[in-house]
């Protein structure tokens, strides 16, 4: 997710997983993980997206992660995303042949202001590698199934594409001031990546990073639930390391819409 991406930017982009990495200790691992990253350096933006021919196991870890979070999202996720999720079919057997949508491939995790820029551009910067084969259900950073089955699904609907260019458009007016880009990194994570709603009164999860994690959707509902409060979370700090105990949820998916589309639109 994309505070993730900026926490781990530079660390990751040298392809020096830390140590607590449940790829640290194995050497086959890190070398797919550079293979992959070639592939996304390599391509330019606009130009077919090259295939990474993924392995059988990286295909296994996508099946049973994605077969585990289909069947949660019929319960957690909210009537937009699984519509999204309908239109974008995504393969659920193997990783191979994900493009389009105007996903494009990157090395590694982009800072913070090329990731949100290019979304005003309706173009989203996605990893391509996968998550550790000994713990398929954790990643400690954003994986292709963060970025697909999170994002890429969300994409599938234009209500969601238009609120995503509309956070890329403010956040290329806030680029040259670090307190702006902040408070919009913030919103961004408590709404696009972590928002809930409420929905035929049932709280149900539209953020990302909720939506692609195995652990935290099934726990979102026993988080502290706040009312919708745009300045506040601007300001409210946040764990990138844990389930978050802070979750703001808007009273209906149209005023989410609205709000936040309100807010990207006058922000900067
Ligand atoms: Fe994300």
């Amino acid at each position: 997710m994309s505070a993730m991406a900026r926490a781990q930017t530079d660390r990751v982009a040298a392809f020096e997983l830390p140590e607590d990495h449940p790829g640290f200790t194995d050497p086959a691992y890190r070398a797919r993980r550079a293979a992959i990253a070639e592939v996304g350096r390599a391509h330019h933006r606009g130009d077919p997206i090259a295939d990474v021919e993924y392995t059988p196991e990286e295909d296994e870890v996508w099946r049973v992660v994605s077969h585990e979070l289909r069947r949660k999202h019929e319960r957690y996720a909210c009537r937009a995303y699984r519509e999204g999720a309908r239109a974008v079919t995504l393969p659920t057997e193997r990783v191979h042949g994900l493009t389009g949508f105007h996903i494009e491939p990157v090395p590694g995790l982009v800072p913070t202001r090329q990731f949100y820029g290019a979304l005003a551009e309706r173009t989203f910067l996605s990893t391509q590698y996968i998550r550790h084969h000994s713990v398929p259900f954790y990643t400690p950073e954003p994986d292709i199934v963060h970025e697909i089955i999170g994002h890429a699904n969300m994409l599938g609907n234009p209500v969601f594409a238009d609120l995503y260019e509309l956070a890329g458009q403010a956040s290329l007016r806030a680029a040259d001031r670090d307190e702006a880009l902040e408070q919009f990194s913030r919103v961004f994570w408590f709404t696009l990546e972590f928002g809930v709603v409420w929905e035929d009164g049932e709280l149900r999860a539209y953020g990302a990073g909720l939506l692609s994690s195995y652990g935290e959707i099934e726990e979102f509902r026993s988080a502290e639930i706040r009312p919708w409060d745009l300045e506040q979370m601007g300001t409210l700090d946040y764990d990138i390391t844990r389930y978050q105990p802070v979750l703001f949820a808007a009273a209906s998916f149209d005023q989410m819409v609205t709000d936040l589309g309100e807010f990207f639109a006058a922000f900067g």
